[in-house]
């Protein structure tokens, strides 16, 4: 499958059917959260096997908070363990990691903190491969945030013109290009918060796999449905 002749640089993933999973089979939703890193695993192996420039997962949203403390405190535990286990295999492929949200927030463990920056630091030479991993990511902070420090920095200069061309440099990742392509495994059909700016022309895909159960058959069945997608951006 040559991603490049389809013009498809980035594909963001909404993971989403952990719990489902876990619960189907009698388990804690949690177990469903740690099953989901075979599939993860899978996904940034054939994105690097296929020559995918860019990769963004959403790992934890900024209303994930809501969920259990326990809940809660498992995913902090499982982000920072996924990184202190897997990085070190990553970055010798060639992977760039990023990490797409508001990091600064007092919630997030210290400890997440650092490897996060640590790994962002310790990868950053790498070009296989760009992964994101959004984390405490949601539009509204993004475009909130982007807001406040755009005013904050052009107050003489705020005009529609302007706006248009400079804002997304005020957005998270300004290097990060729009996803061509979203899928959102586990039936729903909504975007949940995630890249509401960014996903203005990207084709959007729904499958009713659950995310512990997606693979690289449902990556490449993705790609073909791609290829068949005609995009006019507007145009006629
Ligand atoms: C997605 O799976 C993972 C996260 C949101 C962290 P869910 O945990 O949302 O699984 P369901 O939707 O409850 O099945
Ligand atoms: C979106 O899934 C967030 C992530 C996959 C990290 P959710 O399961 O949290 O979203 P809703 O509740 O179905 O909208
Ligand atoms: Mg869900």
């Amino acid at each position: 499958m040559n991603l490049k002749d389809n013009n498809l640089d980035h594909i963001a993933i909404i993971m989403d059917g952990n719990g489902r999973w876990a619960e189907k089979k009698g388990l804690e939703r949690t177990a469903g959260h740690a099953a989901g890193e075979e599939s993860l695993s899978k996904s940034i192996h054939w994105a690097l096997s296929n020559n995918l420039k860019w990769l963004t997962v959403y790992a934890f949203s900024t209303e994930n908070w809501m969920r259990s403390s326990d809940e809660v405190e498992f995913l902090m535990f499982f982000n920072r363990d996924l990184l202190k286990r897997r990085r070190e295999e990553f970055n010798k492929l060639g992977v760039r990691f990023h990490f797409l949200g508001d990091l600064n927030d007092e919630k997030i463990p210290e400890e997440n903190k650092l490897l996060m920056s640590e790994t962002e630091e310790m990868t950053s030479s790498n070009t296989k491969l760009n992964l994101v991993f959004a984390f405490n990511y949601g539009s509204y902070n993004e475009i909130h945030n982007g807001i406040t420090n755009f005013i904050n920095e052009n107050k003489q200069n705020v005009d529609i013109d302007y706006v248009n061309k400079q804002f997304r440099d005020y957005l998270y990742i300004p290097q990060m290009p729009d996803p061509d392509l979203l899928i959102r495994t586990a039936g729903e059909q909504r975007l949940s918060n995630f890249l509401l700016y960014q996903l203005s022309y990207t084709e959007l895909m729904f499958f009713e796999t659950l995310w512990p159960e997606f693979s690289e058959k449902d990556l490449n069945k993705a790609v073909e449905e791609f290829s068949k997608r005609k995009r006019t951006y507007g145009k006629a």
